[in-house]
């Protein structure tokens, strides 16, 4: 309960989720192939993640590639695992010069050798970054990630490391990729469509949602500061009473 008061009082997001979206449509209205949108999305992800470190942003979880992605062609793949390679190589410094820390999730197994290997690399590299904890949804979906939780806790359970009446909320977060990390408290979609595509279903229960018409290759530091004032007059009552909220900050002050 504390922490959740702790983000009422705050106007500025501790967690930022964005499901970066429109890539596609974006190169599609400049008669571009779609990866010249992904391109022009890799540098909107550039400009973002600085923007969020001028903002005091500790959080930044961005989501780059469903499980259900998979799906799409095959050149639509190697062209967005290529560009996820390049990304790290050109990003490594300016990540360890600006204290960004990289964290990722999802189902890396499905990913190449060579990609996961970048990926431990990158985050054994940055783990010390105390600025902002830069956080890559690749291979990620909600219900797999529930899924891959809910079969640890069965196993631990029928090996009898745990106790079934022990789990509660707290304790299954725990088993999810994002285990260690707070929730998100603002989750922004661009690109004018309106639902979560299976991005952090369980951490967003009470994240507050953005939408924009932006394509993602055209949002920027000014884009980003609508949604944070928009943000910032949001009132976020966690279930409760007005009253049962302001007898808490009273308290908390
Ligand atoms: C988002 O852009 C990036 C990924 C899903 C990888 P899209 O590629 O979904 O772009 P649209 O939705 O087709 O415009
Ligand atoms: C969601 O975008 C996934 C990412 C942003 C990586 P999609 O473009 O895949 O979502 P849908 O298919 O429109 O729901
Ligand atoms: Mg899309």
């Amino acid at each position: 309960m504390t922490d959740e008061i702790n983000m009422i009082k705050s106007p500025i997001p501790e967690h930022l989720a964005i499901i970066m979206d429109g890539n596609g449509r974006w190169a599609k209205q400049r008669g571009l192939p779609r990866i010249s949108g992904h391109q022009q999305g890799v540098e909107t992800v550039i400009r973002v993640v600085d923007a969020c470190v001028k903002q005091g942003i500790r959080y930044l979880s961005l989501f780059a590639f469903s499980s259900e992605n998979w799906g799409r062609p095959r050149q639509e793949i190697d062209a967005l695992m290529g560009l996820l390679t390049q990304f790290l190589a050109s990003q490594r410094q300016k990540m360890l010069d600006d204290g960004v820390r990289l964290r990722v999730i999802g189902d890396l197994s499905r990913l190449s050798e060579p990609i996961q290997t970048a990926l431990a690399d990158a985050e054994r590299e940055t783990s010390q970054g105390n600025a902002l904890t830069l956080i890559l949804a690749l291979s990620y979906g909600s219900r797999d990630e529930i899924m891959r939780a809910a079969k640890q806790i069965a196993r631990q359970v029928v090996e009898g490391d745990l106790d079934i009446d022990q789990l509660d909320n707290k304790t299954f977060s725990l088993h999810l990729d994002t285990g260690d990390l707070p929730e998100p408290d603002l989750m922004i979609r661009t690109s004018g469509e309106v639902r979560l595509s299976n991005f952090l279903l369980w951490q967003a229960a009470y994240a507050e949602l953005y939408f924009t018409d932006v394509l993602w290759p055209d949002f920027d530091a000014a884009e980003l500061q609508k949604a944070l004032d928009d943000y910032s007059s949001r009132k976020r009552r966690f279930g409760l009473t007005d009253e049962q909220l302001q007898a808490l900050e009273e308290k908390t002050n």
